[in-house]
């Protein structure tokens, strides 16, 4: 996530101090949105290493690939359209068997936010679209308010939205069909969730919960993150930001179970989870912005920094 208006990556200072890039270092962004961090990470492996640069969204990539271009003759500087599920074959397809370092940055980027037609945002009004991946037609809101039942819809704003007002808001959308632009189905969920004067829109939630439907931000993650883990050089670092509870439920159960913690429930009576020891935590709580930061950026408040190093192989 980054500022409104500029591209100030969030918790720059806690990201570098954690993930300690140097020269000659082999590292992924795997969510490089604008090159915000990438272009502070990037710099700091000058000179010799080499920068890889992934996101699904095609528009961001260019515009990170602009922002880093000063640095690509210092260091090797790699762009990939690709979702960060297929980060072993990107790393496969290059010869590159283990990382120094990997960043994810989750959720939706400034861009996403505030370009109006991409249809994230109830403050303009846009077609309901929402999808991160552009190049390629795909579910957008707009088919999940107007065709899914209302049953389905009250389950994903209750269970991604964490809505409390789920059912009421679920009934209000299939009365009012079609639905086609932002601020059309945002007055709705606020005339059905019946919240005034909270600190979030009421409609913050719903439009969450339809968004990570659209980009199936929670499916795989937590294997994702693991994977990420394996990708990594003995003393290889992991930093991954999280901007809801459910994402940061995930990596933490990639978390703990990569660092030896089982993460069966109770009632199973041998594990089953698969749990070893590849890395230790950096962070055994998660970090958070400080308030200077989240005054200057209040995108930044809901951030929480998570960050750990693989173990070395005699350990
Ligand atoms: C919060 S922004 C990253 C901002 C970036 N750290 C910066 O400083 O400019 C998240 C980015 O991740 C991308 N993204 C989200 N899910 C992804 C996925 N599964 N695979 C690849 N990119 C993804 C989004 O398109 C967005 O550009």
């Amino acid at each position: 996530m980054m500022t409104m208006n500029s591209h100030t990556p969030v918790m720059v200072r806690e990201v570098l101090q954690l993930l300690r890039p140097q020269a000659g270092e082999v590292f992924v962004d795997a969510t490089v949105g604008l090159g915000g961090h990438a272009v502070e990470i990037a710099s700091r492996l000058i000179p010799g290493g080499w920068l890889i640069g992934m996101d699904k969204d095609p528009k961001a990539l260019d515009l990170a690939a602009r922002r880093l271009a000063h640095l690509s003759g210092a260091i090797r500087v790699t762009m990939v359209h690709a979702d960060f599920r297929e980060l072993p074959q990107v790393l496969r397809a290059r010869g590159l068997e283990g990382l120094d370092g990997v960043l994810f940055d989750l959720g939706v980027s400034s861009m996403q936010l505030d370009n109006a037609e991409r249809g994230f945002s109830f403050r303009f009004d846009a077609p309901l679209d929402m999808r991160m991946d552009t190049s390629q037609p795909g579910l957008t809101a707009a088919d999940i308010v107007n065709r899914w039942s209302e049953a389905d819809l009250r389950r994903v704003i209750a269970e991604y939205g964490e809505e409390p007002a789920a059912a009421r808001i679920a009934h209000a959308i299939v009365q009012n069909r079609p639905i086609l632009t932002t601020q059309q189905l945002a007055g709705i969920v606020a005339r059905a969730a019946g919240r005034r004067g909270g600190r979030i829109h009421p409609a913050t939630r719903t439009f969450q919960a339809l968004r990570i439907v659209v980009n199936r931000e929670l499916e795989g993650l937590q294997e994702a993150i693991e994977q990420a883990i394996r990708c990594l050089k003995p003393g290889g670092r992991i930093v991954v930001l999280t901007y809801h509870s459910l994402e940061a439920r995930a990596v933490k159960r990639a978390f703990q179970k990569l660092s030896g913690r089982c993460i069966c429930p109770p009632y199973v009576p041998t594990c089953e989870c698969g749990a070893e020891r590849l890395i230790y935590l950096l962070t055994p709580h998660a970090l958070k912005p400080d308030a200077e930061e989240i005054a200057r950026n209040p995108r930044s408040r809901s951030a929480q920094c998570r960050a750990a190093e693989r173990v070395e192989e005699t350990e």
